[in-house]
């Protein structure tokens, strides 16, 4: 059993109760966040989809079996690495975050890096990736996806100092097959970072 962490518990509470933005309505359950409370490696994805707002886990439907298979290839598991999204509550259709509701919602996200201090962020996609790099002031290097993946950034909040890896979304693979090896390729990176460390 890993060490639980109370002020994460706290965030806990909070976004179950939440309604800082209309999602609380169509939601079932919000996915605040899964895994180890001292990782050194978080990986931030986008929002839940349908079986997360099922269940209230990260990454359990269609994208979570491509996100497993790419940790496999890493040789990561989800016990060792803490996962969370930039909005805990699902947008109805999958459709995009709005800018309201990232403002609403990133203040947990930002209190759970600042818990759990990981040393590597990994986002996953471009809403991850842009609101990251802006976090740790990196926002004149941030760019598409495309362009950025795969990439080690050197972040600092000020306070905090922090490699930011931007992926693509394990989402693209589910209809796009050649992608897999894109993102192996990307995980491949991340799993030579991690041994060099
Ligand atoms: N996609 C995400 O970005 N996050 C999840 O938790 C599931 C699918
Ligand atoms: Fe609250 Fe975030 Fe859910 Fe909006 S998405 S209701 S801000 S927890």
């Amino acid at each position: 059993m890993h060490k639980i962490n109370p002020n994460l518990r706290v965030i806990r509470d909070e976004v179950l109760d939440c309604k800082k933005c209309s999602l609380y309505k169509t939601r079932i359950y919000p996915v605040i966040g899964q895994g180890n409370h001292q990782a050194s490696i978080v990986f931030v994805g986008e929002a839940p989809g349908f079986n997360e707002n099922k269940t209230g886990r990260p990454f359990c439907g269609q994208a979570g079996k491509i996100f497993d298979e790419l940790l496999q290839f890493a040789e990561m598991k989800r016990e060792d690495i803490y996962i969370t999204n930039i909005l805990k509550c699902r947008p109805p259709g999958n459709r995009n975050p709005l800018q309201s509701e990232i403002d609403a919602c990133t203040p947990y996200l930002i209190r759970q890096i600042k818990i759990i201090q990981p040393k590597i962020i990994c986002c996953l996609g471009n809403f991850a990736s842009r609101f990251v790099m802006e976090l740790f002031g990196l926002s004149n290097q941030c760019d598409g996806i495309s362009k950025i993946h795969g990439r080690v950034f050197d972040g600092n909040d000020g306070e905090q100092m922090v490699k930011i890896i931007p992926l693509y979304h394990p989402a693209v693979a589910t209809y796009n097959q050649n992608m897999i090896e894109e993102l192996k390729n990307d995980f491949r990176i991340l799993k030579d970072y991690q041994e060099i460390k």
